[in-house]
């Protein structure tokens, strides 16, 4: 499981939250463990080693804290009790996340209104999620409730999430859906193509600040300048209630080769020097609204996001 989500094999936040569940059952599902303290052990080893995997998205923490909960709750239990009960919660996260994506869909489509045109970066679909997805749940169910839309896809470099996956996910429900580069969005903002941007979210902080695939920043600068609402789609297990900001959220940076091949084949020069964060930040006060399971919430974000985390 840990060589499965850091390559890529499941990715997007809410995925990885499923996933990192089911791979700490898989952790400790064969421990000798008599007592709870030797299970313990086992069990904070698995969470180390699988919270190594991919750093940014809070989704896979926050399930792995989770399903933690779950066994100090029933540590009075027999170790194979606990193992079943863990199993059991791993399900619960993957089930609740089809009902959340659900949930997001149905609030989210309210700001969609009938001819509009929607942009979105990255993959926030059902290949991201075990339902819906977040963005693209919002762009379902809009097209559910009768809406005729139409979505440009950011293809989303280096590893083109978008024009492999979202590309695909809308294609097959029938919604029109034109692929741009990432660097033509500006290009088609000016144009006034535009209606609203809506993009997923790996973790945000309590200020509202957000990180999403790189790329996503940039998008929300653009949108700012050309007076397009930007909207943000994410499930609350995506809110990190332990940082005040986006400063503190931790950011991946992925090998160089996703920047310098291509099909196999080198595309750059050798020795070339290469940056490649996997996200980036947006901060706040770019944000229009957070399209959560609850609700959408507005700005303040800081008084806001209590909506959200604290029921
Ligand atoms: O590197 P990835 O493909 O895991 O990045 C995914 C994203 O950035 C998504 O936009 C985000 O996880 C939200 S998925 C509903």
């Amino acid at each position: 499981m840990w060589g499965a989500i850091r390559e890529l094999k499941i990715r997007g936040a809410p995925a990885l939250g499923i996933a990192a569940a089911f791979g700490t059952y898989l952790g400790i599902k064969n421990s000798p463990a008599k007592t709870f303290a030797e299970f313990k052990q086992d069990l904070d080893q698995a969470i180390k080693y699988l919270g190594g995997s991919r750093p940014t998205a809070y989704n896979l923490f926050w399930a792995m804290e989770r399903i933690k909960g779950k066994a100090e709750e029933l540590k009075s239990q027999a170790v194979e009790k606990i193992k079943e009960a863990l199993l059991e919660e791993a399900i619960n996260i993957q089930e609740e996340d089809e009902r959340l994506c659900e949930s997001i869909g149905e609030k989210g489509a309210e700001i969609i209104q009938e001819g509009n045109t929607i942009l979105t970066h990255c993959n926030a679909g059902g290949l991201a999620t075990s339902g819906y997805g977040t963005a693209l749940a919002v762009i379902f169910k809009a097209k559910e409730a009768g809406k005729k839309i139409k979505v440009y896809a950011d293809e989303t470099r280096p590893l083109l999430q978008g024009a492999r996956l979202t590309a695909w996910e809308l294609q097959q429900e029938g919604i029109e859906v034109i692929l741009i580069c990432d660097n033509m969005a500006g290009e088609v903002m000016r144009e006034g193509k535009i209606d609203q941007v809506i993009v997923g979210a790996d973790r945000i902080a309590m200020n509202g600040d957000t990180a999403n695939k790189i790329g996503t920043y940039s998008l929300a600068v653009l949108a700012k300048h050309h007076q397009i609402p930007f909207y943000i789609a994410a499930p609350s297990s995506t809110f990190d209630p332990n940082i005040e900001d986006g400063h503190a959220i931790p950011i991946e940076e992925r090998a160089p080769q996703e920047i310098t091949c291509w099909g196999g084949r080198t595309i750059a020069p050798k020795k070339i020097k290469v940056y490649n964060p996997a996200f980036d930040v947006t901060p706040h006060d770019l944000i229009t609204g957070i399209i959560t399971e609850v609700d959408i919430i507005y700005p303040p974000f800081q008084k806001s996001i209590h909506q959200v985390i604290d029921r």
